[in-house]
């Protein structure tokens, strides 16, 4: 199997998410990637004997997907922050395609209230948009944790991290709203609409 390795981010200061806060949740996202490998280790070396191992190999195939969802969309998280604020291009295909699921005068801000709408809930761990390449169209959801709750298959365009790790230090326990409007604030729309560009010329 080949290794997993962190990934490096560049993340300029942000408006209104700590320096502090952006390093802890840099090392929470070391962590997730440290623990898949050494889960994949651990799963190796059971399997052999997996009659005998049966109840530790249940646990370690679900903690593996909770530890690969947290490194993958801790991956789309940070590089949406990357390379400073950039607002979404309302000529873009990205855009073009939020307007036919979400039709409104400003796609940008009709996502940004439907992420916050469903990231405020008590329960999602992420809110998500992804690109559904089989019916055509931008779909908002959620995942509880990071593994479960899932669109299975559909392609990432934007991850917003709504786990109170991402935003207790800054804002508090009751801070979720307002952690939320920060990271808009200093979202990097050209990285979603990368994401899409990628997601769209896949099918
Ligand atoms: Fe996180």
């Amino acid at each position: 199997m080949k290794t997993f390795t962190e990934q490096k981010f560049d993340i300029p200061e942000l408006k209104g998410i700590s320096k502090k806060s952006v390093e802890e949740h840099l090392g929470l996202y070391a962590g997730y990637v440290k623990n898949f490998g050494a889960l994949n280790a651990e799963m190796s070396a059971l399997m052999p004997e997996s009659e005998k191992h049966m109840h530790a190999i249940s646990e370690l195939l679900r903690r593996l997907s909770f530890e690969f969802g947290g490194m993958r969309l801790h991956e789309y998280y940070f590089a949406e922050l990357q390379g400073g604020a950039k607002p979404l291009d309302p000529n873009s295909s990205l855009a073009q395609a939020i307007n036919e699921t979400y039709p409104s005068e400003n796609p940008e801000e009709r996502i940004k209230k439907l992420l916050k709408n469903i990231g405020s809930m008590r329960g999602p761990g992420w809110a998500i948009l992804y690109w559904d390449p089989k019916s055509r169209q931008i779909l908002a959801g959620f995942s509880g944790e990071q593994h479960q709750g899932h669109f299975v298959t559909l392609p990432i365009i934007l991850a917003l991290d709504v786990w109170e790790h991402a935003y207790i230090l800054d804002y508090g326990a009751s801070g979720k709203g307002k952690y939320i409007d920060a990271f808009f604030e200093n979202l990097n729309w050209g990285v979603c609409e990368e994401n899409f560009k990628n997601a769209h010329s896949a099918q």
